[in-house]
């Protein structure tokens, strides 16, 4: 079986506060074909280095943005990072192919309760629909956008226990992905990639 190199890019100001992504980060790095990148650590000031993301992108062939929704977007670094690092010809434009049949996905943690990312709901909008200029950046630049990986209900999952199972289908998610024993096509039309693991996902629900 095919093996694919995995690029997790992590994002989190105040990783010491973090109660869902410090152990998500902490998972990724012991699964074998990922690659880990802790963004705030790396960056402190901002000052990403263009060749060297643009290599590590070259050399991976999965690209996740892991990271806790801030202001229904990801934290700033992130931003910055694609304005440096996704330049033309690179990324886009008639040379800029580098990223081309790759895939990119997001695995997020929000604060919100899962009702609320609905139409109807508090925030209006649904995380995918909310994801929608990352889900056109991965598409402008040829890669192919699976549904993103999320947490909702983010800050009470310590106190309801939700956490560990979270970091489970976490790395059965990296494995899979890893090991290209995973239904892409599933992936890239569902709301959320919970539906797509042979596993419940009744603890966003609860
Ligand atoms: C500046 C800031 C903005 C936030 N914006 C949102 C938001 O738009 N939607 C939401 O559901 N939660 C929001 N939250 C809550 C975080 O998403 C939540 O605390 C985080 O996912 C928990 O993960 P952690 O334990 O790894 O920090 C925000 C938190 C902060 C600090």
């Amino acid at each position: 079986m095919s093996k694919n190199k995995v690029l997790v890019l992590y994002a989190h100001p105040s990783p010491r506060r973090s109660e869902v992504n410090q152990p998500l980060f902490k998972a990724s790095q012991q699964v074998e074909g990922v690659t880990a990148v802790d963004l705030y650590h790396d960056y402190p000031t901002y000052n990403i280095n263009i060749d060297r993301e643009q290599q590590r992108l070259r050399e991976h062939d999965i690209i996740i943005f892991q990271f806790p929704l801030y202001w229904y977007s990801t934290p700033s670094i992130l931003k910055e990072w694609q304005d440096l690092v996704l330049e033309y010809g690179f990324a886009y434009g008639s040379e800029g192919t580098e990223l081309h049949g790759k895939k990119f996905l997001c695995s997020l943690t929000a604060g919100g309760k899962e009702d609320a990312y609905q139409t109807e709901g508090y925030n209006h909008f649904t995380i995918r629909q909310l994801l929608y200029p990352l889900e056109q950046m991965a598409t402008l630049t040829g890669m192919q956008y699976l549904a993103p990986f999320a947490l909702f209900g983010a800050r009470t999952a310590r106190e309801d226990d939700r956490i560990s199972t979270h970091v489970t289908q976490w790395k059965a998610l990296l494995n899979s992905l890893v090991n290209d024993d995973f239904d892409y096509k599933q992936a890239a039309k569902v709301e959320k990639l919970t539906m797509c693991l042979n596993q419940p996902d009744s603890e966003e629900k609860a």
